[in-house]
């Protein structure tokens, strides 16, 4: 069998962007509000199947399967398209929900009868022009105010890739919402709208464009499409001097953020309602200075590095429900799953077996690193599982563990606050989310040198890089970052505030299993 096919079909992500400094140079911060509500909504009247249902030719139960999972043949599953879960991005109203829903059109998701359907009832609401957003946006609330809440989710794909689109909320209340939608994502699109005035309300100190990359970046979406939307608006009518002036100031500032523009970044011009360069090239008529692709062409060559699919297994629970056994949800970030495996849930260290993997709608035989799952469980009743823990390899268990050592970028502290032992705030690192303390600073790197700076340090400021130890209360399942990326990156937020991004750097000797 050809092994590089066969980690194309069940690798998926992402993480290991070399360049990447997760901490951004000249971070500026944000403010945000918070909501205590991290959930997501499933779109309902979207067709959300997109893959034929799999053979389940029965799996021979393993003793410690996790490892040679991969190792399964299965020609059907090594043709399968690779998989990529994408997040939308960006600030309140750019148009992130009328792109999403317009994807879903031109890729045959949603028909003309609905879309009446949508028109009408936007119509009533006095929202003429959110008809397309209301394939996203599905709940009464979203569509009354015309503003995402939860994220909403539905599949299409492109010639080579099936894409799950995760549609983030840009209000800044939602923040919480959209840092679960980009922790789950492999490649994000950023999308900006290009009408005067809002491309600079974005952009500017408070805006979301600013605070979604940075956090996108943390979360470990590692490439992103910047589509500057709304060119068919009477402002912009598809002008060159305003994609260049928005494109100017977009790339000094994702560079500064950690992304290799040239590497991981691809601009483009897009009308999402109109639904022009999404699915075809724009014509020469409307843009005659484009040459470059259009969306679809675009996602559809985003390249992520390949992934081990034979790396420990490492699942993160987002949700979990009772429904003939304990069901678990999460994004598999390495490894690979197989019916009839044996896995612990950690950080309780609880054995478990494999009942049945489900990918979207169908059941699977196995799963690759990429993969959102829902994995039906014996062996632990579903009161035990909380989302933060983390379905996990036998062999090579997940650390677990109530203090660790980190690499912080402080990026705006609440007024009067100072930096220092003591300092409580709360951890967002891929589904935990638990209150932590800083309990010492132990070095503050100087921004220019990136060394260490020899004084002791006893506080810091706004703009600080500092390493420091941080504790939990309860044991949370953590790795390094330089081990795996997507498992070790974080944010700390304060009141509601973005505070602080970080990599988790050490983790104490006797943290496994
Ligand atoms: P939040 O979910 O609240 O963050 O907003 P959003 O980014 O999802 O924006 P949404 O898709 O709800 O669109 C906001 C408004 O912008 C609606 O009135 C859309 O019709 C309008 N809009 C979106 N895309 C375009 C576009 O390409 N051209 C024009 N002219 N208007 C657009
Ligand atoms: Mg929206």
């Amino acid at each position: 069998m050809d092994i590089e096919a066969e980690i194309r079909a069940l690798q998926l992500d992402s993480a290991e962007d070399n360049n990447a400094t997760l901490i951004p140079e000249d971070a500026k911060p944000e403010e945000v509000e918070m909501t205590d509500k991290v959930e997501e909504g499933m779109t309902d009247e979207v067709d959300t199947k997109s893959q034929p249902v799999q053979a389940e030719p029965k799996v021979k139960d393993k003793e410690v399967a996790d490892m040679d999972c991969a190792e399964v043949p299965d020609e059907m599953e090594s043709q399968k398209k690779r998989h990529l879960n994408v997040v939308f991005i960006g600030h309140v109203d750019a148009g992130k929900s009328t792109t999403g829903g317009q994807i879903l059109f031109l890729s045959g998701q949603v028909d003309d009868r609905t879309i009446q359907k949508y028109e009408k009832e936007a119509k009533d609401k006095s929202r003429e022009s959110w008809y397309m957003a209301y394939i996203m946006d599905t709940n009464e609330e979203e569509r009354v105010k015309g503003k995402t809440v939860e994220v909403g989710r539905a599949q299409f794909e492109t010639e080579t890739t099936r894409f799950t689109i995760l549609d983030a909320p840009g209000h800044k209340s939602y923040v919480p919402n959209m840092i679960s939608g980009a922790s789950q994502a492999d490649i994000g699109v950023l999308v900006i709208s290009a009408r005067k005035g809002e491309f600079e309300t974005g952009y500017e100190r408070g805006g979301q464009t600013r605070e979604h990359v940075q956090l996108a970046k943390t979360l470990g979406v590692s490439k992103l499409l910047v589509v500057v939307n709304k060119m068919d608006d009477h402002t912009v009518n598809w002008s060159k001097e305003r994609y260049d002036e928005i494109e100017s100031k977009m790339v000094p500032f994702l560079r500064s953020s950690g992304y290799n523009v040239k590497k991981d970044v691809q601009l483009l011009p897009i009308s999402g309602l109109v639904g022009t360069n999404m699915k075809t090239r724009v014509d020469k008529n409307i843009c005659p200075w484009w040459n470059g692709p259009c969306l679809f062409e675009a996602l559809d060559s985003v390249e992520i590095p390949v992934r081990d699919p034979k790396g420990p297994y490492r699942m993160p629970v987002i949700d979990k429900f009772k429904d003939m056994g304990t069901v678990v949800m999460g994004k598999v970030e390495s490894g690979s799953i197989c019916e009839g495996d044996s896995l612990l849930v950690m950080p309780n260290k609880a054995p478990v077996k494999v009942l049945a993997v489900y990918c979207d709608e169908d059941k699977v035989r196995r799963a690759g690193p990429g993969e959102n799952l829902r994995v039906r469980l014996s062996g632990i009743e579903e009161e035990d599982i909380s989302s933060g823990f983390v379905l996990s390899s036998v062999v090579k268990p997940i650390p677990a563990v109530t203090e660790f050592t980190a690499q912080l970028q402080i990026l705006e502290l609440l007024e009067n606050a100072i930096f220092t032992a003591g300092y409580k705030a709360v951890l967002h690192i891929h589904s935990v989310v638990e209150e932590c303390e800083i309990v010492e600073l132990l070095q503050q790197i100087d921004p220019k040198t990136k060394k260490p700076m020899k004084k002791k340090v006893l506080f810091v400021k706004n703009g600080a890089v500092v390493v420091c130890r941080i504790q939990v209360n309860s044991l949370i399942c953590i790795e390094k970052f330089s081990d795996f990326p997507q498992l070790g990156r974080f944010t700390l937020r304060t009141e509601g505030k973005t505070i602080a991004v970080g990599k988790v750097t050490d983790l104490p000797s006797r943290s496994s299993a």
